[in-house]
């Protein structure tokens, strides 16, 4: 396994070390972003975002994921589900992200992979130095926004995602301590 990945790591012509630390330099540096300015994103950029989140990993390989572009008017609909309005209005554009309950297999792992598809969305878009939110308390919603977006029934709403240029102030954000997480861990062994 190491040396596979150290071999595809070659293939970028990065150093293994440099491949990783800037993986986790990108993880550790997205921040939620609630505020955006009035640039537009372009066309292939959602593609390459939707691209991004069709590789994550799913139980089964089901792929059980389904989005939905919106901006514009459609988008600015949506506000009066949330609290969170000024993020959806200010915003470029908005992802839904549906469960398609057809393609589901197990309900709680399919959440899981969904939860896998929008980590990688949402770290594409940073990589590309742009800012998104992800957008849950508009969940209590859901019903009305299917009704009103004539959603398919087999398809749940999970996230939305406010997409758009950052306007916001960097942020270092804060977690919890790695000693404080982890339950048990025996210490490596050299071989
Ligand atoms: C499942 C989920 C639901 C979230 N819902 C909202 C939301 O409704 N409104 C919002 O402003 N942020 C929402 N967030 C963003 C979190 O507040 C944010 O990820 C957390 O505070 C950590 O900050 P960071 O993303 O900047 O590191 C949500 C995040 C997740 C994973």
């Amino acid at each position: 396994m190491g040396s596979y990945l150290k071999k595809s790591c070659l293939a970028l012509y990065l150093p293994y070390n440099k491949q990783i630390m800037k993986a986790l330099e990108l993880i550790k540096t997205r921040r939620s972003i609630r505020k955006f300015s009035k640039k537009s994103i372009p066309e292939k950029t959602i593609e390459k975002v939707l691209e991004a989140g069709s590789w994550a990993p799913s139980g089964l390989n089901n792929q059980p994921w389904r989005f939905m572009v919106l901006g514009g008017e459609k988008k600015n609909f949506l506000a009066k589900y949330t609290h969170y309005s000024y993020i959806i209005k200010g915003a470029d554009k908005i992802i839904l992200v549906f469960l398609d309950k057809k393609s589901s297999y197990n309900y709680e792992k399919d959440l899981m992979a969904i939860g896998a598809s929008i980590q990688n969305m949402l770290l594409y878009i940073h990589s590309q130095k742009l800012g998104a939110c992800w957008l849950g308390e508009i969940l209590n919603k859901r019903k009305e926004i299917g009704n009103l977006l004539k959603v398919p029934r087999n398809l749940e709403l999970e996230a939305v995602l406010a997409i758009g240029e950052s306007q916001a102030r960097l942020l270092r954000g804060k977690r919890k301590r790695i000693r404080d997480l982890v339950v048990k861990r025996d210490s490596l062994v050299v071989i």
